[in-house]
């Protein structure tokens, strides 16, 4: 017999590209891994106005409409010179042709004659139960808006114009084995591993 403590998880995401990445992190402590948009699930709105909530927004609409434990990200960039924007909405940011080419041009010239080029990506996990439970995990990684052009073709969205403190590549540059260790992602996946582990025995 199993003795994991999570047999089924269900990953509340409709974006296929999210779920072998989050799958990497947690595929050998948890029984087996669903995902909803393969199941059919509904897929709510993103009302609320903090990463943790719209994670645990997404996570509970899913163990609702499931009946089983549900893992959401919520993720984004967020610039200090213009009061954390994008942020929540930096998927929104790209236009509905999710463009994220001209989402971080729109970010250049917002930051043009501001010194503060400072910026850092955050990513809030929530797993849900469907008795209505939660638990949420953050990571978050500090760095600045490229001044000058995007570079590395490597990433996605806001890659190619974010470099990490102590850094002079973007993440653009950096390649998925690097930054699956390094990332936003990658800090918040820390916290749900070493919270699986503890529960797992
Ligand atoms: P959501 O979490 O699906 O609502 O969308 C997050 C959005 O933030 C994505 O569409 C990307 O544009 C951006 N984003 C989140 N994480 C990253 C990352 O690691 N690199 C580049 N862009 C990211």
């Amino acid at each position: 017999m199993s003795s994991f403590f999570i047999e089924k998880l269900i990953l509340a995401t409709h974006n296929a590209g999210k779920v072998p990445e989050i799958a990497y992190y947690i595929k050998a402590l948890v029984g087996e891994i669903q995902c909803a948009g393969d199941l059919g699930l509904p897929e709510p709105e993103e009302t609320e106005n903090t990463f943790a909530g719209n994670a645990i927004l997404k996570a509970q609409t899913a163990a609702n409409a499931s009946g089983e434990i549900c893992l959401a990200d919520d993720s984004g960039i967020c610039v200090n010179a213009l009061n954390g924007k994008p942020g929540i909405l930096s998927s929104r940011w790209g236009g509905p042709s999710k463009d994220f080419k001209m989402a971080g041009q729109r970010i250049q010239e917002e930051l043009v004659g501001k010194e503060d080029r400072s910026a850092y990506f955050m990513c809030t996990l929530a797993l849900a139960w469907p008795d209505g439970k939660f638990k949420t995990f953050e990571g978050r990684v500090n760095g600045c808006i490229i001044d000058g052009d995007p570079r590395g073709d490597k990433g996605f969205g806001y890659d190619p114009i974010f470099i990490m403190d102590d850094d002079t590549r973007t993440f653009g540059e950096i390649g998925f084995d690097e930054k699956q260790e390094i990332s936003h992602r990658a800090r918040a996946m820390d916290g749900l591993v070493a919270y699986l582990k503890l529960q797992n025995g």
